[in-house]
This record gives C-alpha cells, sequence and structure tokens, in this order.
C-alpha cells in the first residue's frame, strides 16, 4: 500500500503507511522538540489503563526528521463530533471521562507543569513586564499538584477504535501538575473553535469531579498568555482578552 496522506500543518505531516503512521517534521524543525515528544510518548505509552499508540522508531532523512508509531484504524473525536453534531453530548461525556482518567495517573519523569509554564512565560515577547508579572505571581501561588496532564488534551488528538477503545495522540506537551490547569487549556483550544462546546466541555467536567469552576477559570489568563507563543493571527484578540481580564484579588 502506498503512503497515505493523514493530516498536515505547516510544519508536518502525518502519513498512513500500512499499520505505521509517521509524522514528518519539515526541514529545519528542531531535532530536541522531535525527540521531545517521542520521549514523552515512550513515558506515558506504557501507563496501565491507557491507550497511547506506541512509538517504533524516530529517523532522520534528507533533513527530516519523523517518528513513527502504530497506525490506529479508526476516526478522531472530532470527525465523530463534526459527522454527527446530535451527539456531541455524548462524545463529550466521554472525552471528559477519558481526561479524568489520565489525571487519575501519575508519570514522575514527565517534566513540571509549572516550571514549564513558568518558561513559557518569561520567554513569551508579547506580554509586557507587569503582565508578566501578574501572571507569575498568580502562578506560583498556585498549588502543586503531581497528576498526568495531557497538556493539548482535545478531540482531534482522540482516535476512537473499531472497538470503541480511545487512543490519545500528541503528547509532547505532556507533563505532571495540576489537572485545573490542564482543563483551561483545553477550555482554551475549544473556546478558539467554539464557545458553546466550551462551556459545555467545562460545565461537564466541573460537575463530574466536583471542581470550582472559578478554581479552573484562574488558570485562564496563565494558559491564554502561553498559546500567544504561538502567534497564530486568528486567536490574538481572544487571547489578549483572557490575558487582560485578569481577576485582580
Ligand atoms: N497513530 C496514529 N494512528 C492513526 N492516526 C493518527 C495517528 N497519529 C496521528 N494520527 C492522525 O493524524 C492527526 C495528527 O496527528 P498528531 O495529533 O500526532 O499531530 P499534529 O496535531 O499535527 O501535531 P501538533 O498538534 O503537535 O501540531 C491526528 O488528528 C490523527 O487524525
Ligand atoms: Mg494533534
Amino acid at each position: 500500500m502506498a503512503k497515505q496522506l493523514i493530516s498536515s500543518s505547516e510544519t508536518k505531516c502525518v502519513y498512513r503507511d500500512g499499520d505505521l503512521a509517521i509524522k514528518e517534521f519539515c526541514e529545519g524543525f528542531p531535532k530536541a522538540e522531535v525527540l521531545n515528544e517521542a520521549l514523552c510518548t515512550a513515558r506515558v505509552e506504557d501507563l496501565p489503563g491507557l491507550h497511547v499508540p506506541k512509538v517504533l522508531s524516530v529517523s532522520v532523512m534528507d533533513g527530516k526528521w519523523s517518528i513513527t508509531r502504530e497506525f490506529i484504524e479508526g476516526k478522531t473525536l472530532q470527525q465523530l463530533m463534526d459527522e454527527n453534531p446530535d451527539k456531541v453530548q455524548e462524545y463529550m461525556e466521554q472525552m471528559v471521562d477519558l481526561q479524568i482518567d489520565i489525571h487519575s495517573k501519575a508519570c514522575p519523569l514527565l517534566n513540571k507543569l509549572k516550571e514549564k509554564t513558568i518558561r513559557a512565560l518569561q520567554e513569551e515577547e508579547q506580554l509586557d513586564a507587569n503582565t508578566r508579572y501578574d501572571l507569575l505571581t498568580r502562578l506560583d501561588g498556585m498549588p502543586k499538584h503531581t497528576k498526568l496532564c495531557h497538556g493539548d488534551f482535545e478531540p482531534s488528538n482522540i482516535i476512537v477504535a473499531a472497538d470503541g477503545a480511545m487512543y490519545v495522540v500528541d503528547w509532547v506537551h505532556a507533563s505532571q501538575g495540576n489537572a485545573s490547569a490542564d482543563v483551561a487549556r483545553t477550555y482554551l483550544l475549544l473556546s478558539l473553535k467554539d464557545a458553546k462546546k466550551a462551556d459545555m466541555y467545562m460545565d461537564m467536567f466541573c460537575e463530574k469531579t466536583g471542581t470550582e469552576k472559578r478554581y479552573v477559570q484562574g488558570w485562564l489568563p496563565i494558559v491564554a498568555a502561553a498559546q500567544l507563543a504561538k502567534k497564530r493571527p486568528e486567536e490574538k484578540e481572544l487571547l489578549e482578552k483572557w490575558v487582560n481580564v485578569f481577576p485582580y484579588e
């Protein structure tokens, strides 16, 4: 079977080659980021009770790095939500249950979410000094936890296999930390596409876990500021609003 393109973005493409899914990075993509993605995936792939396509090899050809993983036959939760709008609530529920399950695991060798976030805020050149200081102070006051956080948990990173098992991909931002930060990040990712879905998600997560919404909302300015680094013009307005609707106490 010839190599088939499954998905592509500016800097990477994912191909299917038989039983393999090959993520190919563009020329010049930082080697450390590729190896970090492979390492984070390797760290979580054997955690009991989680379905993660295993990394099989990392290679480089003509200056392009690639990560080869098991191919999972199925559709992403995003595709399923788009194809069956009447079932969005049901799919969202499955997604929230899966995220709660991920948060119940520990993976002590992953980076610490707080340290990663401090670095992201310090490096983010679009923040003025006062805002950066306020965000870092707020972050410093957040409780330190060590729950497994995916860091990019959204419907396009969940593949639902034919038997209903849900596989999670894209672990490059995985860390150990406070689950509410991970939830704020998912809320932000959903909001950038569909505010109604995002609110449904937040309500469900908070209800199922008995978490107060304001606790998750406290993380929003921080995760919004970190997302500014992606420099996506279409996201800028919403993100800046969130960074600046800073609930001063
Ligand atoms: N192992 C796999 N088996 C089947 N399909 C896969 C697999 N890995 C990725 N895919 C498909 O490719 C898409 C993109 O893969 P992935 O999420 O790993 O990369 P990405 O979203 O391009 O990366 P990033 O979010 O880091 O920019 C997924 O949404 C899924 O449809
Ligand atoms: Mg992805």
